[in-house]
């Protein structure tokens, strides 16, 4: 079929259903498929998606109207998040970038360029869309588990990315002094709107590279998105066990309050036999400034710990903290930790919307709380 005939839409309800269905063995397996529905369900209504946060996307026949039969060549999702950008003039802007997520074609129609087509039209229509109306769509964000050449042949230039991984512990943590666990999803809040707060702060006073600079922000909307995923799989794959294990971990400096802490999110690619398919992931390391080397290790050490014996207790394999920055990078090596520059599975690409090309542009914060 010819690009033109074909259009991106919303689907309608049980068209979402269908693409749910079709995806649940890829992105579900640890789920049967009547909860892997519950959940995608569940998530239509988390306050991500009711502020408007979530859009499902199908590519079918122009000429078909919806509520008729029509096909479902290809499939996916848009989260919108908030972004910052420094131009190159110094000047910084606020707008929204619009990850996408769950790309999808049906076995039997694949190899035809139908997700192509849904991903050239998506570009196009993110970029209007906002034009017209509800602020500025800034750029586009996804991450790739299909190498780099794809999204990018539709505008997603891709970007550099690595993490430090540390190997789950089977032992229980004993739970340092000077660091607390963050055990209830209410004690979030406030953190992360200091850490919101912070990146505002050091965005502003960042000094202007020769590239013009973005970030994403990790705001409340986001993170929750993230943990009450992760809550529903839990409690579906975990069904006798407390929902909160733990979301996350402080340190704070006995001698100026200061504070380092990590929120993560476990995440199941695999049932719970298979915890090399599972992951613990620190959505964000948050370092309040004022906080010294010996206690950014400190921290660390305590944090880390009790994340890599969370992730033990609860079929994870191992705990990944993406990009962190050359300090941190160094102290979590001195752990341990294994440096990973990332070449497959979940590499970031970005499509700007603004004036100058891709390479101009330096992604900066790039860790896990941007990820969908
Ligand atoms: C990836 C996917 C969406 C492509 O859908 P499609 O409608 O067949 O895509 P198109 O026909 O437009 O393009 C096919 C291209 O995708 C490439 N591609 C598909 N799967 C790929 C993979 N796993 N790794 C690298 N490239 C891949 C093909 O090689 C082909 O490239 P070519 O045109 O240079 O030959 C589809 O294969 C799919 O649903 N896969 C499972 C889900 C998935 O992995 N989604 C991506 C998550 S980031």
């Amino acid at each position: 079929m010819s690009a033109q005939n074909l259009i991106i839409t919303a689907p309608t309800d049980d068209e979402r259903v269908k693409t749910w269905a079709g995806t649940h063995q890829l992105w579900g397996a640890a789920l049967t498929l009547e909860d892997y529905l519950e959940r995608e369900r569940r998530q239509l209504d988390i306050p991500l998606a009711r502020n408007g946060g979530l859009t499902n996307w199908i590519l079918t026949e122009a000429a078909s109207p919806a509520g008729g039969p029509r096909p479902i060549l290809s499939s996916c999702e848009t989260l919108k998040k908030k972004v910052l950008v420094k131009g190159k003039d110094g000047k910084v802007t606020e707008g929204t970038a619009h990850g996408v997520a769950s790309v999808f074609t049906q076995p039997e129609h694949r190899g035809k360029g139908y997700a192509s087509t849904m991903m050239s039209q998506l570009s196009e229509t993110l970029a209007d869309k906002e034009k017209a109306s509800e602020g500025s769509a800034i750029c586009s964000v996804l991450w790739s588990d299909i190498g780099k050449k794809f999204y990018a042949r539709s505008g997603w230039q891709p970007f550099d990315s690595n993490h430090v991984e540390f190997p789950a512990l089977q032992t229980p943590a004993t739970t340092p002094e000077n660091i607390e666990i963050l055990d209830s999803l209410e004690s979030l809040a406030p953190l992360v709107e200091a850490d919101e707060a912070i990146l505002r702060a050091r965005f502003d006073s960042a000094t202007q590279g020769s590239k013009i600079q973005v970030a994403l922000l990790p705001f409340l909307d986001q993170i929750h998105w993230h943990l009450l995923r992760e809550r529903f799989v839990s409690q579906s794959l975990f069904p006798e066990r407390p929902v909160s294990p733990g979301h996350g971990a402080i340190f704070t400096s006995p001698a100026t309050a200061k504070r380092v802490w990590s929120l993560w999110t476990r995440s199941y690619s695999g049932t719970v036999d298979q915890p090399e398919k599972n992951t613990l992931y620190l959505l964000r390391l948050v370092v309040e400034d004022g906080i010294t080397d010996a206690e950014l290790e400190t921290a660390l050490q305590g944090i880390t710990d009790i994340a890599r014996s969370l992730a033990g207790q609860w079929a994870c394999g191992k705990v990944e903290m993406w990009n962190p920055d050359e300090k941190t990078k160094a102290a979590a090596q001195a752990l341990g930790g294994k440096y990973i520059s990332r070449e497959e599975g979940s590499l970031p690409a970005l499509n700007w919307f603004g004036k100058g090309p891709a390479e101009d542009l330096e992604w900066i914060w790039s860790e896990k709380y941007a990820w969908c």
